[in-house]
């Protein structure tokens, strides 16, 4: 049987108690993928941060808040699966001092000073290099430039570009409009669609992908 990670929904990087810094990933997408595995009868772990809607049923979830939480399961899970999807937008910075109080508003500017978030999908090729990887890319201008820098940065098997705009909103809606573009150089522009419909066509793609390069 094969297996399969897939992150989902977002990260949370807390400031203090009750403040914290995300995005606004909904988990749609990622919840869609997870469906649309288990409808091809794979092994699903899914490891998931916040997101607006409850997780789909799957064989093995995960709940992270932070980015730090969510590098941790993903090293610990990956190397037990066959391919890897990398759904979930992590946060990139986090606050550099934690508060343990409720942070007060005395001064009438706050200044936060932030550090990166490692990069958590680049970082599992040295780990599992022999896993498909597959990872998103949320651009807002110059897309298929910086989806593929990405594709080649982060050494990916394929990437799944979303370009944001006020056609395409993406976030947090059940339709999205993506292109696929793989390691090979090959790409695949497909029409506005359900996540649902467009979880299922990854899905496949990624199948008939690996038979093909005999992963
Ligand atoms: N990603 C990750 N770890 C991070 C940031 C992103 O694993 N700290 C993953 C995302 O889940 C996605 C891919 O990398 O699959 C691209 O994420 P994106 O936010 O589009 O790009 P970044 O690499 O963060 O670059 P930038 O924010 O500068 O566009």
């Amino acid at each position: 049987m094969l297996r399969i990670l897939i992150t989902a929904g977002a990260t949370r990087e807390p400031l203090d108690p009750v403040r914290y810094i995300s995005n606004r990933s909904s988990g749609k997408m990622g919840y869609a993928l997870v469906r649309a595995a288990k409808k091809r009868g794979l092994f699903v772990t899914l490891i998931t941060g916040p997101a607006d809607i409850l997780p789909p049923k799957t064989n093995k979830i995960i709940h992270i808040e932070t980015a730090l939480e969510m590098k941790r399961a993903v090293m610990k899970h990956i190397c037990q699966n066959d391919i890897f999807i990398m759904c979930a937008a992590v946060a990139d910075y986090r606050a550099a001092t934690y508060s343990r109080k409720k942070i007060k508003h005395h001064n009438k500017e706050w200044v936060l000073r932030l550090i990166r978030n490692p990069d958590i999908l680049k970082s599992t090729f040295s780990y599992a290099p022999h896993i498909y990887r597959v990872g998103f890319a949320l651009e807002t201008h110059a897309p298929y430039e910086n989806a593929k820098q990405k594709l080649k940065s982060k050494k990916l098997d394929m990437i799944v570009l979303n370009c944001i705009s006020k056609k395409n909103k993406v976030l947090g809606l059940d339709v999205s409009q993506a292109s696929f573009l793989m390691a090979n150089g090959a790409k695949e522009e497909l029409p506005m669609m359900t996540k649902n419909k467009l979880a299922q066509i990854l899905i496949d793609r990624i199948l008939k992908n690996r038979d093909q390069d005999d992963f």
